[in-house]
């Protein structure tokens, strides 16, 4: 008998819902929120209004596209945290109403590990999923974590940021420079036309597997205020090579650990995912270093790469296999690792 999963995603400003059946993706919809962006910043309190707007017909076209009932489903799962704590709410009491309701089992899904199981979404029976263990490079505005994933229900957390994760260097940087929030994929567009080699900026020198980017964000700041004394105008004439310098260096502090946890291990499978893997220097870096180390890579579609219900029902499926449910009690948590 086939297993059929909905997926349900709320926790931070995107509304999704995905079905998936024996880990084929038929469906996933997502409705991100523009309310936010005269904000600079994702503002709880309306996130969670939106979602309370969006989560019905977000979920019913999910089933539509799926070409399923409702009435087919095997289990619900659900983004239990991390997360903002009034948008998970959402998704977790329409995911038990539903539950209720239609009589199946609901399952809670850690978001993160919903980031590192992406990798084994299927659009076809032949589609190539990483073999057991894997590293995974989970890099996104929340998290910069090396993590060994051994298992879907067994993972290790090798390193992980001691400050500010990859995603927020991007994102801070970005605002000094005047860039709009999230700064990431600006930097990302200004770099493909600047000079790596331009600027240097500071790498922490931390020992083990963890990671440090507060130093780089100050250490740019500096750069930005040293010159613009000099050049008032200095950020709008430097804006693609400050950009080329400050990813070459995300980049590298990125790879520095990533490789030194390849040799560690001996695993001989990377994958990177999270908001900040949708980064063309990040993919082209991790394809390049994979390619040179006879590694396999897998690099997610960018459409997985920011939050998505499909990581969801693909982590609900691998816990619907473990017979690994929960109880109506079940409430969200804003905090937790992998
Ligand atoms: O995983 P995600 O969607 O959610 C959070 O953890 O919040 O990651 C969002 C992060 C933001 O910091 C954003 O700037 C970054 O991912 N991001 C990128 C790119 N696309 C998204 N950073 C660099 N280059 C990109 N193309």
């Amino acid at each position: 008998m086939s297993i059929t999963i909905l997926g349900i995603e709320s926790s931070c400003d995107d509304t999704s819902a995905a079905v998936i059946r024996d880990g084929i993706l038929l469906s996933n919809v997502i409705a991100s929120q523009k309310v936010h962006e005269e904000y600079g910043g994702v503002v709880p309190e309306l996130a969670s209004r939106a979602h309370q707007q969006n989560i019905v017909p977000v979920v019913d076209t999910a089933l539509k596209r799926a070409g399923i009932d409702k009435h087919q489903l095997s289990a619900i799962a659900f983004t239990r945290g991390p997360g903002l704590l009034g948008s998970l709410l959402v998704g977790t009491s329409f995911a038990k109403g539903l539950s209720l309701g239609l009589d199946v089992p609901i399952i809670d899904v850690n978001h993160l590990h919903g980031h590192v199981l992406s990798h084994y979404i299927k659009h076809t029976e032949d589609d190539n999923v990483p073999e057991f263990p894997y590293i995974c490079l989970l890099i996104s505005g929340g998290n910069s974590q090396i993590i060994l994933v051994k298992s879907p229900s067994d993972m290790e957390v090798l390193g992980q940021t001691i400050d500010d994760a990859a995603g927020e260097a991007f994102d801070k940087c970005a605002k000094v420079m005047g860039l709009p929030y999230p700064g990431g994929p600006h930097i990302d567009r200004l770099a493909a036309e600047g000079d790596c080699r331009k600027f240097r900026f500071a790498r922490p020198r931390i020992p083990g597997l963890n990671y440090s980017f507060s130093g780089l964000k100050t250490s740019f700041l500096y750069t930005l205020r040293d010159n613009i004394k000099i050049d008032p105008e200095f950020i709008e004439h430097n804006k693609a090579d400050l950009a080329a310098s400050l990813q070459y260096t995300i980049i590298a502090i990125l790879l520095d650990k990533l490789s030194k946890a390849v040799e560690q291990t001996g695993v001989k499978t990377v994958a990177i995912g999270g908001g900040v893997s949708a980064n063309s220097g990040v993919r082209a870096a991790i394809a390049d270093y994979c390619a040179k180390e006879h590694l396999k890579a897998f690099i997610p579609e960018r459409s997985f790469t920011t939050d998505n219900a499909a990581m969801v029902a693909i982590a609900g499926y691998f816990k619907y296999l473990d017979n690994s449910f929960c109880d109506y009690d079940a409430a969200p948590y804003a905090r937790v690792t992998v």
